[in-house]
């Protein structure tokens, strides 16, 4: 894989964006009076509006030519054949087949997967419907009115975010919850108003070794068993999901209820699979089919739209034209819905654990910026939080807009105003308001440039009809591919995540440390961080 930066087309790219700082948005906008309908893409419901960002079509070309100096399109079908593109991990990296058509075939070392993934999703749509109808009782008896997922990180980000934000289409009558961190509170907060009888819990995990979902969930043994007063319990009470039968069987959840996946799905990747149980014991099989096709549907036009219309790959090509020629340092996403609220969480582990890597796939250091630092919250409430740093800050931060055209909950004028809001932003954002424009409101001269708005600030806009399982998982697909493209453009890893070991490793070193009666052997640590577990030691509860 050729480095990125010795290709001819980064050096043009180079040149082409010192050429284009003089020339705003605002000019850009004066000079083109159709490049709001011209700069824009539509795929698998969603349509794109990139007329905001800071390119020509000179640049857009320079990009398209750049992605295919890259090898993109060879990536792509990589990818969806099978190959082997996680080469640290010597795997696949598949997730795409987990919403395969059952009639589809994708083979992994000359076995097609398709017939297993939908093995799987038949077992999870039968539990679903036994626990949904009431006919999966808990160890007393009663049906289940609350299920809680244990897991962290991919375990836990894809359908904790996914049960909120489709949360419209689910059984009220469930009440599901999702405990990820090891800190006790996350637990006895989260369970404080659940009867154990009626609780079910889904303990979620690739590797079935992850500390804070193994302590939680034997946290969550203790409670039942503690409870409904027999080990018995734990067979109607607990579920798993991993790729790691053993030790789910080590743990004491039987075969009968646990759900498996596979080493080619990555943590971050794994919402289509049993990681997302919790998910469709809310809101049922029919609309998890829903969600896949969504998901189908941008895979589809990944694969086949060309660059120019292609949804991911515009994203993505935009991303490295502001990370690696105009110097920007993080990209907000910001959706105007509050069922997405937890959407810039997700894309944070989706994005950062991705691309926040600083070798290249054959293992030399990277001199070219890569990952993103990812965040965001919803609007409007950003607006009255960080907007102010985006409008008129020092950094140059590129936004994705997220909204839909209808609300779920028509309310009076809410929707308008909020869409209207979106709007206002990005146009604000691009435009800003000039010093004379704002003399001309009659602003006192003193106060003219501290109201003066620089624009200049670029964004996308993604726009569905309305948020529904389908849009929502072609929304989860056009950022997994986008991630995914400038993973290749940058030529790292995407699908590997090294380092978050070495914390992992030092806390199991530091651990016994904290708890031993005798003041323990500090030799191996640093004076910083043997002052820390010193002062921890003394001031602990006894
Ligand atoms: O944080 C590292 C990580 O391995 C993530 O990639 C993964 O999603 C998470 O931990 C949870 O892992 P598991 O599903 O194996 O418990």
């Amino acid at each position: 894989m050729p480095r990125p930066t010795d290709s001819s087309s980064w050096k043009r790219l180079e040149q082409h964006a010192a050429a284009l700082a003089p020339h705003t948005l605002r000019d850009l906008f004066a000079r083109e009076p159709d490049r709001g309908e011209r700069l824009a893409a539509e795929g698998a419901g969603w349509r794109l509006d990139y007329s905001k960002n800071r390119v020509t079509d000179e640049t857009l070309s320079l990009l398209f030519e750049f992605a295919t100096d890259a090898g993109l399109r060879g990536r792509i079908d990589a990818m969806f054949d099978g190959e082997r593109i996680n080469t640290t991990e010597n795997r696949a990296a598949l997730h795409v087949a987990l919403r395969a058509d059952r009639d589809a075939c994708i083979e992994v070392d000359g076995v097609d997967i398709v017939p297993e993934v939908h093995t799987v999703l038949d077992r999870m749509a039968s539990f679903a419907g036994c626990v949904r109808g009431g006919n999966w009782l808990g160890h007393t008896g009663r049906p289940i009115r609350n299920v809680v997922n244990l897991g962290i990180g991919g375990s836990d980000l894809g359908p904790a975010l996914a049960t909120d934000a489709l949360r419209a289409y689910a059984d009220r009558n469930l009440t599901l919850r999702f405990i990820s961190n090891i800190d006790a509170t996350d637990f006895t907060e989260k369970t404080l108003d659940l009867d154990p009888a009626e609780t079910l819990f889904v303990v979620c995990s690739k590797t079935f070794t992850t500390q804070e979902t193994l302590t939680n969930a034997h946290t969550a043994r203790r409670w039942i068993v503690e409870a409904l007063g027999t080990d018995a319990a734990v067979a109607r009470h607990f579920v798993a999901v991993s790729t790691h039968a053993e030790a789910v069987a080590r743990f004491g959840i039987d075969a009968q209820n646990s759900f498996g996946f596979w080493d080619w799905v990555g943590g971050r990747y794994s919402i289509g699979s049993a990681v997302g149980l919790s998910l469709m014991l809310s809101i049922g099989p029919e609309h998890f089919g829903e969600m896949l096709s969504g998901f189908r549907a941008m895979d589809g036009h990944f694969r086949e739209a060309p660059f120019e219309r292609n949804l991911p790959v515009l994203l993505g090509l935009l991303g490295v034209w502001y990370a690696n020629f105009l110097g920007t340092e993080s990209t907000a996403v910001i959706p105007y819905d509050q069922y997405l609220a937890r959407l810039p969480a997700y894309l944070q582990q989706l994005d950062m654990e991705s691309n926040g890597k600083s070798v290249a796939l054959d293992g030399t250091p990277v001199d070219w910026t890569t990952g993103p630092i990812v965040w965001g919250e919803p609007g409007t409430n950003g607006q009255h939080a960080f907007f102010q740093l985006l409008h008129q800050g020092t950094r140059l931060v590129p936004c994705d807009f997220i909204g839909f055209c209808q609300s779920l909950h028509p309310t009076g004028d809410h929707h308008d105003l909020l869409m209207s809001n979106l709007f206002a932003q990005t146009e604000a954002l691009a435009l800003g308001r000039t010093p004379d424009e704002v003399r001309a409101d009659g602003v006192a001269e003193e106060l003219v440039t501290h109201r003066s708005f620089p624009g200049n600030r670029p964004t996308n806009t993604l726009l569905a009809d309305r948020l529904t399982p389908e849009s929502f998982g072609a929304l989860l697909a056009l950022y997994e591919h986008k991630v995914f493209v400038q993973g290749t453009l940058w030529n790292v890893d995407s699908f590997d995540q090294w380092g978050v070991e070495l914390g992992k490793t030092l806390a199991r070193r530091i651990t016994p440390a904290l708890s031993c009666a005798e003041e323990p052997e500090l030799a191996s640590h640093d004076s910083s961080t043997r002052a820390l577990i010193r002062h921890y030691r003394r001031r602990k509860l006894p």
